[in-house]
């Protein structure tokens, strides 16, 4: 099982990070399990250009650091979005990586072209925000299944966590910390939600 990570805080060691490193610290329980981070803010990937180039080939005429993650998101078992909530959204570079994802929504619905059959794969949320609003997740869960959905990927339990500000503000929380390494190793067991 190949889980790719995709981090789109702009923050190093911030939050939603260390979320995804506990949770793959959890996933890594699993015998055969392997894990790739993929820091978009370390890349160069243009907003799409809603050029309609995709419509007709599934893939994108753009040529950035995209064209070597639409490989690695397409490779991957399980795909982990892990934002923080900027404005009750994802963040700009997760929204950029997404957006380009148009080209695999084309590939699906456009061109009815199914890439690979394995009902198996997962997209899971992973977010954290610095209040406790009762809609900061609303916007990102719709989002992040829209882009499941387009990616072929079944949409799995989300992990949300509120009352994070500070750059290492879940590194005194061993509790949360409890909690992701945990969500790790259910997922490894569970069933997608349907
Ligand atoms: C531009 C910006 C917008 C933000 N918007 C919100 C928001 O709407 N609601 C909220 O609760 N927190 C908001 N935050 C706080 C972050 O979500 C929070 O600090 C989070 O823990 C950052 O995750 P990170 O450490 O992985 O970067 C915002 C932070 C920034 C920098």
């Amino acid at each position: 099982m190949h889980n790719l990570f995709i981090l789109g805080s702009p923050r190093k060691n911030g939050n939603s990070e260390t979320m995804a490193r506990t949770v793959a610290a959890g996933l890594l329980q699993q015998a055969g399990s392997t894990v790739e981070y993929v820091r978009l803010n370390k890349l160069k990937i243009t907003p799409c250009q809603g050029c309609g180039g995709c419509n007709s080939s599934g893939e994108c005429i753009i040529k950035d650091d995209m064209t070597e993650l639409y490989e690695k998101t397409d490779a991957a078992d399980r795909l982990f979005l892990v934002s923080p909530i900027y404005f009750y959204a994802l963040s700009a570079q997760i929204k950029a990586y997404m957006d380009r994802c148009q080209a695999r929504w084309a590939r699906k619905y456009l061109l009815g072209r199914q890439f690979r059959k394995d009902e198996h794969r997962t997209g899971y949320l992973l977010s954290c925000a610095a209040t406790a609003g009762e809609k900061l997740f609303d916007g990102p869960i719709l989002s992040a299944q829209c882009l499941f959905d387009a990616l072929e990927l079944q949409y799995g339990q989300p992990l949300l966590l509120k009352s994070l500000e500070q750059l290492d503000a879940i590194q005194k929380l061993p509790y949360q910390l409890a909690v992701c390494q945990r969500y790790g190793e259910k997922i490894t067991t569970e069933q997608p939600l349907p």
